[in-house]
C-alpha cells in the first residue's frame, strides 16, 4: 500500500505554547496542555508513486496555494528523508470547519499529514515518533496527534519534545463553545507573535508562573475540578495575551506598541461571562491567537450558555463551532471505516 488516509482533529490549549526556543524544530519555551476539538477536523489522503513526476496538493478539491503546496512539501521532505525515498506524492485535504473560523487547521492538517504520510511509506513510528513529526509542521500540531486531553512536553532538544494523553476523551464531558465574533485575518501570524512574546516586559513573570499552573491545570483535568481549572485557563489566556499586547514591533516601518488579536466583540463576551458566572453559570474563557472567543463549560450547562450567547449576540453575525473532546489522529479506510 502507497496510499494512506488520515483524520487529526484541531486542538484548543488551555496552558498556551507561546514563545520558542528554536524556531526551525518549533521547540516551546514552556510545555502545554489542550484537548482535541470534535468539531473541527481535517481528513488528508496521500499517496506516493514512482510516476508522479511531483508534489502535487489538493485542499478542498483545488489546487493549494502556492506558500500552503510549498510548506507541505517541506514537510513531505522531512518524513521523506525519514524514510530514506524520495517518491513525489499527492496530497488531497479538507477541513470540515470553516478557514475564518480561528480554529488553528495547521495543528489538524500537520497531524493528519504526518500520519497519512507516514502510513502510505509504511513507517510503523510511535505515537511519540508521529507527535514530534507533526510538531516541526507546526508546533500545536504535536498535540493533535496523542487522544484526548494532551500534555506537550517541551523538552529540551527534538527528540524530547512532545505530546502525550493525560486523560481519554471520556474522562470529561468538557465542552468548547466557540464564538466566531469577526472573520477578518489576523495581522500578526502566530509565527511572528512566538518570536516576539520574550520582548514582552511580562515575559519572565509569565514563565515564572508557568511550571505551577502546568501542575494546576494538570491536576483539575484529572480531578474534574471545574472551577479550579476554569479560573486558571481564564488566567492562562489572559496572561498570554498581556504578553502579547505588550510585544512591541515594527511593520513596514510602522511602529506597533504590541499585539492585538481581540476585537471589542471578544472584549464584550469576556465581561459577560464574568456576569454570567455571578448569575450561577458554570462557565469560563480561553482565547487563542485571534478574537475567537472558547467558552467553557460542561455538558450539562451547553444549551444555557449557548442560549446567554445567543442573547448577547442579538443581531450581530456571530457563529458557533460546539466541540466534545476529540480522539487522537487516526487512519481510516476507503470505506472511512476507522483503520
Ligand atoms: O502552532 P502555532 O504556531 O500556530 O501556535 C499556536 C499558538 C496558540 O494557539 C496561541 C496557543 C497554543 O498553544 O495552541
Amino acid at each position: 500500500m502507497n496510499k494512506a488516509t488520515a483524520i487529526a482533529h484541531s486542538n484548543l490549549a488551555f496552558v498556551k505554547y507561546w514563545g520558542k526556543i528554536d524556531h526551525t524544530l518549533n521547540l516551546p519555551s514552556n510545555s502545554s496542555i489542550s484537548m482535541n476539538l470534535s468539531g473541527a477536523q481535517t481528513t488528508t489522503t496521500v499517496e506516493f508513486d514512482d510516476t508522479f513526476p511531483a508534489d502535487e496538493v489538493r485542499i478542498a478539491g483545488q489546487p493549494a496555494s502556492a506558500k500552503s503546496a510549498a510548506r507541505i512539501a517541506k514537510h513531505l521532505d522531512l518524513i521523506r528523508a525519514t524514510a530514506g525515498i524520495d517518491l513525489h506524492a499527492h496530497v488531497a485535504t479538507e477541513n470540515n470547519f470553516p478557514e475564518s473560523a480561528g480554529i488553528a487547521s495547521s495543528a489538524s492538517g500537520f497531524a493528519a499529514l504526518t500520519l497519512a504520510a507516514a502510513a502510505a511509506l509504511g513507517l510503523n513510528f510511535s505515537e511519540r515518533q508521529l507527535s514530534i513529526l507533526a510538531r516541526r509542521g507546526s508546533g500545536s500540531a504535536c498535540r493533535s496527534i496523542p487522544s484526548g486531553f494532551v500534555e506537550w512536553i517541551a523538552g529540551t532538544d527534538s527528540e524530547t519534545s512532545y505530546a502525550a494523553s493525560i486523560a481519554a476523551p471520556d474522562h470529561w464531558n468538557l465542552v468548547d463553545i466557540a464564538v466566531i465574533v469577526s472573520t477578518e485575518a489576523k495581522s500578526v501570524s502566530s509565527s511572528l507573535g512566538h518570536k516576539l512574546a520574550e520582548h514582552s516586559d511580562f515575559w519572565d513573570a509569565r514563565q515564572a508562573i508557568l511550571p505551577a499552573r502546568l501542575d494546576r491545570v494538570r491536576q483539575a483535568i484529572l480531578d474534574r475540578d471545574f472551577h479550579i481549572f476554569g479560573r486558571e485557563i481564564e488566567q492562562e489566556a489572559l496572561s498570554m495575551h498581556a504578553v502579547a499586547l505588550t510585544s512591541a514591533y515594527e511593520q513596514e516601518g510602522r511602529w506597533n506598541s504590541g499585539v492585538y488579536y481581540l476585537a471589542p466583540d471578544t472584549l464584550e463576551l469576556l465581561i459577560h461571562v464574568q456576569r454570567w458566572r455571578a448569575e450561577g453559570l458554570p462557565v469560563y474563557f480561553t482565547l487563542d491567537a485571534g478574537p475567537t472567543v472558547h467558552l467553557i463549560t460542561t455538558g450539562s450547562n451547553q444549551q444555557a450558555v449557548i442560549d446567554a450567547v445567543k442573547t448577547a449576540q442579538s443581531s450581530r453575525p456571530w457563529n458557533l463551532l460546539i466541540s466534545d473532546p476529540a480522539p487522537g489522529a487516526y487512519l481510516v479506510s476507503d470505506s472511512g471505516a476507522k483503520g
